[in-house]
């Protein structure tokens, strides 16, 4: 008994012992441990030599070994199956190959807008969604019974006139006065609200991007010749601009401008309402009593704003007649921005 004991500790070892750096390493073992001719079949055979009185022991010992050898098989086995899915699943940190997606026609006019604004020295101002009427209208120059908050039609939060959805990007232009001493040079993307009927020409929500230059002795020819450098660069030299009073609480004296119709050439179609003009956005100089309102020194500084329609300029530039198709995540659409 002792000899066969021995050699089943040597073995026990072994398998203790064991590790598969490879599967043909596993399936060595697998064929000497486990397989139809294995060691410890042999071994068993010996049992006729064993004395009775140590066949149980001896049982129990080629029992251990077995569950030793099948336990070390399997978990070499776990591991490998492992390995191998591991291999196949995706590995999401790869640098993507034939990438299906597009960018949304509003980002890239977005981006594009950021840039060209970029090259003038102007940065990127963010601020929230849900305004108070402070940020959205009294400190632009629009306390609580002016008519001129009639102009856009306004979604409270709750039915409460104190919170809204900003119904322009104008809120953060106070948010950042409020917070910035000029010079300050900057422009507002983002998404803005108001409750209208949505048509192929209006929506419930939009895009705007709006801008603020503040600095001392900054002048109206300040003002067109900055929107001058951003049509040209946005639509081509080609484009034609013209400006005309407007009216606008937080500024003084306010412009419109409109560019000729990038549809029909200025010929005049259902677009420009056969006009041949288009407006793309309002303007002006920054009213002495929103400085004030924003903690700025009026008597010091002066400063022009803007505002532009980001799905107006997507609208143009790309000859889209549609509003909606902003806003229906149809791909058929959204695949032509591919290459844009
Ligand atoms: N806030 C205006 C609107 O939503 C657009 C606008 C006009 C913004 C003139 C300005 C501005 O900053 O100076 O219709």
């Amino acid at each position: 008994m002792q000899a066969q004991k021995e050699i089943i500790e040597k073995l026990k070892s072994e398998v203790f012992e064991f590790r598969a750096n490879s599967s043909e390493e596993l399936e060595k073992f697998r064929i000497r441990f486990l397989g139809a001719k294995n060691i410890l079949k042999d071994l068993y055979g010996e049992i006729k030599n064993i004395p009775n009185e140590h066949k149980k022991d001896f049982g129990v010992l080629m029992n251990d070994l077995k569950q030793l050898a099948e336990a070390k098989f399997e978990e070499f086995k776990t591991l490998k199956e492992e390995k191998s899915s591991a291999q196949t699943k995706p590995d999401l940190s790869l640098p993507v190959e034939n990438f299906e997606g597009s960018r949304h026609p509003i980002s890239i006019v977005q981006n594009k807008i950021i840039d060209i604004f970029g090259e003038i020295g102007f940065d990127v101002s963010e601020a929230q969604e849900i305004e108070d009427d402070w940020h959205n209208f009294s400190a632009l120059n629009l306390p609580a019974d002016h008519p001129a908050r009639d102009m856009q039609d306004t979604f409270f939060v709750n039915q409460n006139p104190d919170w809204m959805l900003r119904t322009h990007t104008s809120s953060v232009q106070v948010r950042l006065m409020e917070h910035t001493q000029p010079p300050i040079r900057s422009i507002m993307p983002g998404r803005v609200y108001r409750n209208e009927t949505i048509s192929a020409r209006a929506h419930c929500y939009f895009h705007q991007v709006e801008g603020l230059y503040i600095a001392e002795k900054v002048s109206f020819v300040d003002l067109k010749q900055t929107l001058y450098y951003f049509v040209k660069r946005f639509f081509g030299d080609h484009v034609k601009v013209r400006f005309r009073p407007s009216y606008f609480p937080f500024t003084e004296p306010s412009a419109e401008m409109d560019i000729d119709c990038q549809i029909c050439g200025g010929s005049g179609c259902s677009v420009c309402k056969q006009s041949g003009w288009v407006e793309i956005l309002g303007c002006g100089m920054v009213h002495p009593n929103v400085l004030t309102n924003c903690k700025i020194d009026a008597e010091k500084y002066s400063g022009f704003a803007f505002g532009m329609g980001i799905e107006r300029l997507t609208m143009l530039k790309y000859q889209i007649n549609d509003l909606r198709l902003f806003s229906e995540n149809d791909v058929r659409f959204l695949r032509q921005f591919s290459g844009a």
